[in-house]
């Protein structure tokens, strides 16, 4: 740890933030790599003649800070951390950085399955980082939960995240195309989740630079309309599930009423399109038969 006058780190802050940037990013480095979380800045901002302590040096934080503006690449990257839900996440380039409105998904499982000692069966399709698996398999100890990613190498930092928020074992790994890894599970699901890559190719042209040109195109891009993978995972749930056996899938601002008919259309009930934090339908939800 090094120690420094809050006085100095004050003065260090402002110029920094004056070359740009906001304020979110600004805590997110000092938290993760300087070990400032915020409320020992609000601290120290009342009581300028105390002393701080920090991990790194001001010059390394600099070095960072510095990156991101130049390149716009998300702090999260450059730190190789994210913060969902209650887990602490390792974040590469080849893995998207999980969104906070998708931490609703889990309390609409939660929802759906009050009780958290029964043994279920879940899947999560194109799981990235792990968070919302690893998230489900914390809260339900005594279900088996199974995740598959197109990317190896995406699972590799899935698998470090799982090891690292749990000593549980009740998390699987599977590499290859949607449902095909999951093959020896048919009909044994009582539940699947997935977040696929849904923006339509036009909007990807158009997404900001700090999205486009640092998280994986995999992870984002849903074909002409945005709902090519949307299809094949609804297609297919029915071989998978259990009957009355749900699928949840997030969906982009306007789709809902299109995953909707998809649903129907693959013979789900129940379907209903919940809204996120601002009101969007984001996630449309169905029972198999
Ligand atoms: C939108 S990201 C979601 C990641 C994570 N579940 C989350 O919510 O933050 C979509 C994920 O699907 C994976 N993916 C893309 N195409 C896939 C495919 N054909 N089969 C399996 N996974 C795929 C990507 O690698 C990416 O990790």
């Amino acid at each position: 740890m090094l120690s420094i006058s809050a006085e100095e780190f004050l003065v260090w802050e402002k110029k920094q933030l004056s070359k740009g940037g906001d304020q979110q990013s600004f805590d997110f480095l000092l938290d993760c790599i300087g070990g400032i979380s915020t409320s020992n800045q609000n601290f120290i901002s009342i009581n300028p003649e105390r002393n701080l302590y920090l991990k790194k040096n001001l010059e390394f934080l600099e070095s960072i800070w510095n990156e991101h503006l130049l390149s716009s690449c998300p702090i999260q990257y450059l730190c190789g951390i994210t913060f969902w839900r209650d887990l602490k996440l390792k974040v590469t380039n080849k893995v998207l950085i999980p969104r906070p409105e998708t931490e609703l998904i889990v309390d609409i499982v939660f929802d759906i399955f009050k009780k958290k000692t029964e043994k279920l069966f879940f899947a999560e399709l194109g799981t990235g980082s792990g968070a919302i698996s690893i998230a489900l398999a914390l809260a339900y100890p005594f279900s088996d939960v199974v995740a598959t990613d197109i990317d190896q190498e995406v699972l590799e930092v899935a698998t470090k995240n799982y090891i690292n928020s749990s000593k549980q074992s009740n998390l699987k790994f599977y590499c290859g195309n949607w449902w095909s890894p999951l093959e020896m599970f048919k009909g044994k699901l009582d539940i699947a989740i997935s977040n696929p890559p849904y923006i339509p190719q036009d909007t990807y042209e158009k997404l900001p630079k700090e999205v486009k040109n640092f998280e994986p195109k995999v992870a984002l891009l849903g074909g002409e309309d945005g709902l090519k993978h949307i299809k094949e995972i609804t297609q297919k749930a029915p071989l998978f599930l259990k009957e009355k056996g749900w699928l949840i899938l997030e969906n982009h601002f306007d789709q809902g009423e299109k995953v909707k008919q998809l649903l129907i259309n693959n013979k789900f009930t129940s379907i209903k399109i919940v809204k996120d934090l601002s009101g969007i339908g984001r996630f449309t939800i169905g029972r198999y038969k």
